[in-house]
């Protein structure tokens, strides 16, 4: 009874997980997937079992970017009405932190869908690049403004300008990578993260979310206001009531998510 064509999606336990599932086409990023990511996206945000997502793919490819076939025909019209980048803000819009678990290549749309997601495992086999320009286009999902954010200038434009592809552990000295993880242990190590992150106050992980993704938009000192108005709103939830408390009763907190 899966309702999605090209994902699978699932529970285990406080964590959702969406697996890129495309194999014939290195999980390409086709219309039916962005909307289908958003869809799964959008049940996990309302699900208040779940405090995480993972997106993994498969051992060859997390995804090897936009659909080359379904566009390779498409005018400037069509592109402008299908709008497939901003059907991504569904997928950005979900409050609730998302994983990337990376194996092989993430190109293109597939290396912008981990920029989208707030960490970023790479087992050693991952490959990231932009290729767009080899195509005689340029990255539509967010690219070149994430991807500069994430590394920088200098790197952005090696990757973007020349389409060369960079493996994780220059990706991870370049920022784009939070942790490299054992091909073996990728998926396992993802999910625990996920389990971690679900375990603590949901208020406080979606305003340290909110926080640290506003540093992105604002300046700096816009941003450290924002940040203490949320720092002194966690004192209004019970969650930081119970979570000092256990400190200095040398005990486990029990958040409640209130
Ligand atoms: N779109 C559609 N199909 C794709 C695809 C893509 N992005 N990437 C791979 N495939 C398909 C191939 O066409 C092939 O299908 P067939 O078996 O039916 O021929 C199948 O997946 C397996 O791929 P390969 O035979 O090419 O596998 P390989 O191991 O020889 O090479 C690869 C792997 C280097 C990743 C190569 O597939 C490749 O270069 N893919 C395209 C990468 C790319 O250019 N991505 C950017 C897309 S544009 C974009 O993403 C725009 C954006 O920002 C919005």
């Amino acid at each position: 009874t899966a309702p999605y064509e090209t994902l699978v999606v699932e529970t285990r336990e406080t964590v959702g997980l969406i697996t890129l599932n495309r194999p014939k086409a290195l999980n390409a990023l086709n219309a039916a997937l962005i909307r289908e990511l958003g869809e799964a996206l959008e049940a996990f945000e309302f699900d208040e079992v779940v405090g995480a997502v993972v997106i993994t793919g498969a051992e060859k490819a997390f995804a090897a970017g936009a659909d080359i076939r379904e566009m390779a025909d498409k005018s400037f019209a069509d592109v402008y009405l299908a709008d497939l980048g901003g059907a991504w803000r569904r997928v950005v819009g979900c409050r609730k932190p998302r994983i990337a678990a990376v194996s092989g290549y993430a190109l293109g749309g597939g290396s912008e869908l981990a920029q989208m997601c707030d960490l970023v495992f790479a087992s050693p086999t991952a490959k990231f690049g932009q290729p767009e320009i080899t195509l005689g286009i340029i990255p539509g999902f967010g690219g070149t403004q994430r991807l500069t954010r994430a590394v920088g200038k200098a790197k952005a434009m090696d990757l973007i300008l020349t389409g060369r592809m960079m493996d994780a552990e220059e990706a991870e000295r370049a920022g784009l990578v939070s942790r490299i993880v054992p091909a073996e242990t990728l998926l396992d190590e993802a999910l625990e993260a996920g389990a971690k992150i679900a375990s603590f106050s949901r208020a406080a992980v979606l305003a340290a979310k909110e926080a640290v993704d506003v540093a992105a938009e604002v300046g700096l000192s816009e941003g450290v206001r924002f940040e203490r108005r949320m720092f002194q709103a966690m004192f209004a939830t019970d969650d930081q009531t119970e979570g000092m408390a256990a400190f200095v009763e040398k005990r486990k907190p029990a958040f409640k998510n209130r």
